[in-house]
């Protein structure tokens, strides 16, 4: 089986996993706890918010743990959004965050808060104008991703953030799930004040995430209990987890820069071989080195729906995703291809292809050859059901 559904998730780094295990095994104290066993506990978690804190440019204490990318984009919008409201009512995002930011701030819509959801361009970016244009006085919140999970497009995290520095009553999170131990951010270069990620993309475990709060930052928890990570998020702190985002950090950061250009280098050439052997493909999102992820690839099938086209590749044994995995079982319109401008039938003829660190050169060109064999097949079917 060839896995390319790596923006979905990873599977597990096998030293994760043996370090998963350890920790289960022998490290299994509340860290909360007097005792030695919990004192044990408590120096991983500490040891592991070192980590993440490093890899972010930050200090350990603007790491929290959560339950993953979820709940970290949770805490930050609503935790800011309730604390800061009476500062104003206006909060920004864009039209394509994955759907535990997009979500949350059409919920806090029907709260009262006014929205301006920043449209992209063809390629999924935003411009940086209609940011400038849409700020107010009364602008408590920015949310912009780094790294989109549909396409792969990269926002200008920096230039956002320069902007986003002369207005001191707006507060900047990022949601970079699909780019932590990937794409190298700097909280304090991009001057960001709140930032998620989410260990399982990360060749980590499921259920683990962060959330790095600018120190002064302050939130009102989701959830309330025991007091732990400073009172901004209660309950039992995950130490297998935490412990295994730390190794996988660790891991990917050793590896970063040999597997990006590596990744970079595949999908050029996964794509320069599909547009030369197939007809009517369209490659969404932005394929320059600097503006898309190097591991994300999305093309469009014209005619074809991406539910059936998964479905072939998967007779082929490649799994690969249509639209992001949260969504895919729904068949609408990719939203976020939808706000890039492109037509339904483009959007709903969608799949994403996405490397992991356990991905070679053979599964790409092999995925080359399941979709030369699948996709002149299913084309001529669909023709002859139009007739
Ligand atoms: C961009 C983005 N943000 C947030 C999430 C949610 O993260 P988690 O699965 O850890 O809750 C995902 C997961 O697909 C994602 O791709």
């Amino acid at each position: 089986m060839i896995y390319l559904d790596n923006s979905a998730t990873t599977p597990v780094h096998p030293e994760v996993l043996t370090m998963l295990t350890d920790v289960i095994e022998q490290c299994y104290g509340n860290p909360s706890s007097l005792h030695n066993m919990g004192v044990k506990a408590e120096r991983l978690v500490e040891q592991a918010r070192k980590v993440v804190a490093e890899a972010l440019e930050a200090t350990p204490q603007e790491i929290l743990f959560t339950s993953g990318g979820t709940e970290a984009n949770n805490m930050a919008i609503r935790g800011i959004v309730e604390q800061y409201q009476s500062r104003g009512k206006h909060i920004i995002t864009t039209m394509v965050e994955h759907p535990s930011v997009f979500e949350v701030f059409t919920y806090l819509e029907k709260q009262g808060f006014r929205v301006t959801y920043l449209p992209v361009d063809e390629v999924g970016r935003i411009r940086l104008h209609e940011l400038e244009e849409a700020m107010t006085d009364e602008t408590i919140l920015v949310s912009i991703m780094h790294v989109n999970n549909e396409v792969g497009t990269v926002q200008p995290i920096e230039e956002i953030g320069a902007i986003l520095e002369r207005y001191p009553k707006t507060l900047f999170h990022v949601d970079a799930v699909q780019s932590y131990g990937k794409i190298p951010l700097s909280v304090r270069k991009a001057k960001v004040d709140a930032l998620s990620l989410s260990a399982h993309k990360l060749h980590g475990p499921k259920g683990t995430g962060a959330l790095y709060l600018r120190k002064h930052v302050v939130i009102k928890p989701l959830l309330i209990g025991g007091g732990q990570e400073n009172g901004m998020r209660s309950g039992t702190h995950n130490v297998p987890g935490i412990a295994g985002l730390a190794k996988a950090t660790i891991l990917a950061k050793k590896e970063q820069e040999r597997r990006m250009n590596q990744f970079q280098l595949w999908k050029e050439r996964f794509i320069e071989t599909i547009m030369d052997k197939l007809d009517h493909v369209i490659v969404n999102g932005d394929q320059t080195q600097a503006g898309g992820a190097p591991y994300i690839i999305n093309l469009s099938f014209s005619g074809m729906k991406s539910e059936v086209l998964v479905h072939a590749l998967e007779t082929e044994h490649v799994l690969v995703s249509s639209k992001s995995a949260c969504s895919s079982k729904n068949e609408r319109a990719s939203r976020v291809l939808s706000a890039m401008g492109l037509s339904d039938e483009v959007a709903t003829s969608s799949i994403r292809i996405s490397m992991g660190y356990q991905t070679e050169e053979q599964d790409i060109m092999d995925c080359v050859k399941a979709l030369e064999r699948v996709v002149p097949n299913l084309q001529q079917v669909m023709k002859v059901r139009r007739k």
